[in-house]
């Protein structure tokens, strides 16, 4: 059967500050997605959190960009804002930038990834969920286990990925996208993706048959807002085994804490942590960000799952690495490259500094 997965998802408010999502909340969005299941327009769905924000997992036939199914995310979102703001959880309805729904989800605020696949005899897929962060911190993990075969033996050794993958590559400053093919646009493909505040994978797709392995959430909300309103926090779908990566490919990156852009407001670079869900809740400075990997078994589009991926003391080396990286970039405090530079700079006070000496900055000779 040809299912859609689509993860949605919003940050609606904080308990305590930015630090994770309220079970209330949780609580009021199962319901909402029981009924949607009963009434025949999901398939299944899980309700999960990363640090503050909520995440909605749906199986569905409808295909990826459903009318149907982001007015339910939609919905589910506004209705779990109620009860934040009644509960005067911080930052009630943070992601939501507009007032009505119209169609689609894009442009609104939340983050969405979804695609659209004939489910395989075994269908095992892996959701990453990352909070205090932004959609370009997927950039190496993915080049890691779809285009380097350090990390992924199956480059190598299987017969099915050795062709490579093809990369679609978004550039969310100017809104144009681009396709790179690898092994072959492997430097060109590095040259943009390294820059991961502009370009930003948005999919993965096999390059033999064209079949989807990867998609993510690419929104950016400060460009949408055109003010600080939180970081991304992005999702990701990877799809594994039998020609894709095998889950312990798919993982293996993240055995290495890279640095990125959020930690604390949305304008400091550090480590990416893996944890179980159990330590989703960043709190040291708002951080170290954390990503979280929930597996599932597809079967006839219900979801078995999810497992709890990074639940492994094999990751504990990398969280230890995290904290030690955490400490010795904290050190820098205000300076860079702690501090993002002033273009990726979302919540300053750079402009009103510079604003209030403008007449006493002198000319130099
Ligand atoms: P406010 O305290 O003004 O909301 O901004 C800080 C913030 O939310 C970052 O943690
Ligand atoms: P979130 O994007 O997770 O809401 O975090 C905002 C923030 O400013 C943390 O310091
Ligand atoms: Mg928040
Ligand atoms: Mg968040």
């Amino acid at each position: 059967m040809r299912v859609t997965l689509s993860v949605i998802k919003a940050d609606v408010g904080g308990l305590v500050g930015h630090s994770r999502v309220h079970y209330t909340l949780m609580e009021k969005a199962r319901k909402i997605l029981e009924g949607k299941k009963k009434e025949g327009l999901i398939l299944d769905y899980r309700v999960m959190a990363c640090g503050d924000d909520l995440q909605l997992i749906m199986t569905h036939t409808r295909f990826i960009e459903d009318e149907e199914i982001h007015r339910t995310a939609w919905e589910t979102f506004l209705a779990a804002t109620e009860v934040a703001k009644q509960k005067k959880l911080y930052g009630a309805g943070q992601d939501l930038l507009k007032d009505t729904f119209s169609g689609n989800i894009k442009g609104m605020g939340p983050g969405f990834a979804e695609m659209c696949f004939e489910e395989r005899p075994s269908e095992p897929v892996i959701v990453f969920m990352a909070d205090k962060t932004e959609p370009g911190a997927w950039n190496l993990p993915l080049f890691r286990m779809f285009a380097d075969p350090f990390n992924t033996a199956g480059l190598v050794i299987d017969p099915k990925m050795h062709d490579g993958f093809v990369f679609e590559v978004h550039d969310v400053i100017e809104h144009r996208k681009i396709k790179l093919r690898t092994p072959e646009e492997t430097y060109d493909l590095l040259a943009l993706i390294g820059q991961p505040g502009r370009y930003v994978i948005k999919s993965v797709f096999r390059k033999s048959d064209g079949e989807i392995a990867a998609v993510t959430s690419t929104q950016r909300l400060n460009i949408m807002a055109g003010r600080y309103v939180g970081k991304d926090d992005p999702v990701m779908i990877v799809r594994c085994q039998s020609g894709f990566p095998a889950v312990g490919e798919v993982l293996e990156p993240f055995a290495f804490p890279h640095l990125v852009a959020g930690w604390m407001r949305g304008s400091h670079h550090g480590p990416l942590m893996p944890v179980g869900f159990t330590n989703a809740h960043p709190t040291r400075f708002d951080g170290p960000p954390r990503v979280i990997s929930a597996g599932f078994q597809l079967c006839n589009g219900l979801l078995d799952g999810p497992i709890d991926m990074f639940d492994d003391p094999a990751f504990d080396r990398a969280r230890e690495m995290a904290n030690r990286i955490a400490d010795y970039i904290r050190r820098h405090g205000p300076f860079e490259p702690h501090r993002l530079s002033a273009d990726e700079m979302e919540y300053t006070t750079l402009p009103h500094v510079l604003e209030k000496f403008k007449d006493r900055f002198e000319k130099l000779e």
